[in-house]
C-alpha cells in the first residue's frame, strides 16, 4: 500500500475531526435540551402552542406533489402521493442555542409535540391523520416547527366526461383541521401553486396548472390544492376512436355486398356486435354518470343505431330479393326509384343495356296510351305479343341493387355528417 493510496483515508479522517469541531453538541447537550423542554418545562402536547391562547395559531402549508398514482375516472377517485410542508410556531419550544453548545434545532417524534389535526377532507379512504408515529419533526430554537408528512391520498374528484377522451379534469385536495375552528387555527399558504419540483410525470395525465387557496371563513380552516389534469388522448384515439371509425366504414360497406350473397346479414350483425363491444368498453372507462353524457358515447350510440338500421334494412332486402316479380308485382314507386337510380348511375347514357330499358319504356308507354287514346284494337295487337313473351323487365334483384345504392350513399353521408359534427363539437367547445 503506497502513500498515495492512503490519501483518501487521511482525508476522511481529517473531515471527521473537522466535523467534530464544528458540530460541538454532545450527547449530553441533546439530553439536557430534551430534559429542559419536556420535563422541566413540562411540555403538554394537548395545549395549543400559542402563549396567548386567545390568539390564533398560524399554520402555513405548502404541497409537494411527487406523483399521480392513479386517476380512476370511473370511480372518480384521484390517488396522489406527495408531502405537505406544515410550519407553525410553538412558543413553548424556544431555547438559547448557546446554552446547548450551538444546538439550533432538534428532531422530535411526531407524537411528542402538538400538531394541527389536519387531514384530507375529501378522502375516499379512512381518515387516519397525517404522518405516522415514526415521523419526526424539526424544531428550531426560535420555536418554529416544521412537519413534512408524506402520504398517499385517495381524494374524491368530480369527473366531467363530456369531452372524453379530450377532457380536462380539475381535482381538489382539501386539507383541513377537524376539531380546531377558524378561531383557533388559521391556515395560510406559502406558495401560490403546488410545488412540482419532485413530480414524476404520469403516462395518462398531464398537469395543466395547479392552484392553492386557503379558506378560513368556514367553520374550520381548509387549504385547497387544485390540480388541473389533461388526459393524454393517444391511447383512446388508437384503441377506441380509430376502430370505431373503421367499423363505421364497414357499416357502410354492408350495402356493397349483393343481397344474393348469403353473407350480407351475418356481416351486418357482426359489425353491429363489434360496435356494441366498443360501446361497452367506453362505458366501462367512464363513470356511471347520468348528469352529463360524453359526446363519444353519443357518437357510438348513433353509430350503433345506424348499424341496427342497416341490419333491419338488410333483412328486408334479402326478403325482397327472394321474391318473384311475376308473383309479387313490384310497386310503381320502387320502379320509379329504380329508374332514378339508373339515371344517377348513368347506366342509360352509357347504353350498355339499351334493349332492356327501351322495352321497359314501351310497356309503360303502351299501357298509358291504351288509356289515353280510344284506339284500343290497334294497340292491343301491338302490345299483346310483347306481353306474352315479356320477361320480368325489372326484377326484385335489380330493385335490391338500387336500394343498396341508395342506402350506401344515405349511410355514407349520415356517417360523415355525424363524424364531422362530433369533431366540430370537440374543437369548438375545447377553445
Ligand atoms: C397569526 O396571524 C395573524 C394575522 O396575520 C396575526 O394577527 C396573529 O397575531 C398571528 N398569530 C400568532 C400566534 O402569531
Ligand atoms: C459543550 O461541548 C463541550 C465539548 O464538546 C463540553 O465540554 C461542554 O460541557 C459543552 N457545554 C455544555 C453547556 O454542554
Ligand atoms: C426560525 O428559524 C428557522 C431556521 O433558522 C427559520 O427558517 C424560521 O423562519 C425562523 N422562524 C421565525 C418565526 O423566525
Ligand atoms: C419548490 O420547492 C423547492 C425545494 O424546496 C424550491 O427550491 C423551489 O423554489 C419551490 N418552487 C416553487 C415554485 O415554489
Amino acid at each position: 500500500m503506497g502513500p498515495r493510496k492512503l490519501y483518501p483515508f487521511l482525508l476522511t479522517f481529517l473531515l471527521i475531526i473537522y466535523l467534530r469541531k464544528t458540530n460541538t453538541q454532545t450527547l449530553d447537550d441533546a439530553k439536557d435540551l430534551l430534559k429542559k423542554l419536556f420535563i422541566t418545562d413540562a411540555y403538554n402536547k394537548v395545549v395549543r402552542p400559542t402563549c396567548d391562547q386567545s390568539a390564533t395559531t398560524n399554520v402555513s402549508m405548502s404541497f409537494y406533489l411527487t406523483g399521480i398514482i392513479d386517476f380512476d375516472s370511473q370511480k372518480e377517485i384521484l390517488t396522489t402521493s406527495g408531502y405537505i410542508n406544515i410550519v407553525w410556531n410553538d412558543c413553548k419550544l424556544i431555547w438559547n442555542p448557546l446554552d446547548y453548545n450551538n444546538t439550533y434545532y432538534i428532531l422530535v417524534p411526531q407524537d411528542s409535540v402538538w400538531t394541527p389535526d389536519v387531514d384530507l377532507r375529501n378522502s375516499m379512504s379512512k381518515l387516519k391523520g397525517l404522518g405516522s408515529s415514526n415521523f419526526y419533526l424539526s424544531v428550531y430554537n426560535n420555536g418554529s416547527v416544521e412537519w413534512y408528512p408524506y402520504g398517499t391520498w385517495k381524494s374524491a374528484c368530480n369527473v366531467d366526461i363530456t369531452y372524453f377522451p379530450f377532457d380536462t379534469q380539475s381535482c381538489d385536495l382539501k386539507f383541513g383541521t377537524w376539531a380546531y375552528t377558524t378561531g383557533d387555527v388559521s391556515i395560510t399558504v406559502d406558495q401560490d401553486a403546488i410545488n412540482l419540483t419532485f413530480y414524476e410525470e404520469n403516462t395518462a395525465w398531464t398537469i395543466v396548472e395547479t392552484s392553492v387557496n386557503a379558506i378560513n371563513y368556514m367553520y374550520s380552516p381548509v387549504a385547497v390544492f387544485t390540480i388541473k389534469l389533461n388526459r393524454k388522448p393517444l391511447f383512446f384515439l388508437l384503441n377506441i376512436l380509430l376502430p370505431v371509425i373503421m367499423l363505421s366504414l364497414l357499416n357502410v360497406c354492408i350495402f356493397v355486398l349483393p343481397a344474393q350473397s348469403g353473407e350480407k346479414a351475418s356481416f351486418a350483425v357482426t359489425v353491429f356486435l363489434s360496435l356494441v363491444i366498443f360501446l361497452s368498453i367506453v362505458m366501462g372507462t367512464l363513470p356511471q354518470n347520468s348528469e352529463e353524457i360524453s359526446f363519444l358515447g353519443v357518437y357510438l350510440v348513433i353509430m350503433a343505431a345506424f348499424s341496427t338500421l342497416a341490419v333491419i334494412l338488410t333483412m328486408f332486402q334479402i326478403r325482397l330479393n327472394s321474391r318473384d316479380a311475376d308473383v309479387d308485382p313490384i310497386p310503381s314507386w320502387l320502379i320509379k326509384l329504380q329508374v332514378m337510380v339508373e339515371v344517377i348511375r348513368c347506366r342509360r347514357c352509357s347504353k350498355v343495356h339499351p334493349a332492356t330499358y327501351s322495352q321497359d319504356e314501351v310497356v309503360m308507354f303502351s299501357s298509358d296510351r291504351t288509356n289515353l287514346t280510344g284506339d284500343t284494337t290497334s294497340e292491343k295487337t301491338k302490345s299483346k305479343p310483347q306481353a306474352s313473351n315479356q320477361q320480368p323487365i325489372v326484377t326484385w334483384n335489380q330493385i335490391c341493387s338500387s336500394l343498396d345504392f341508395v342506402f350506401f350513399w344515405v349511410f355514407s353521408i349520415g356517417t360523415v355528417i355525424t363524424s364531422v359534427t362530433i369533431v366540430a363539437i370537440y374543437n369548438i367547445d375545447q377553445r
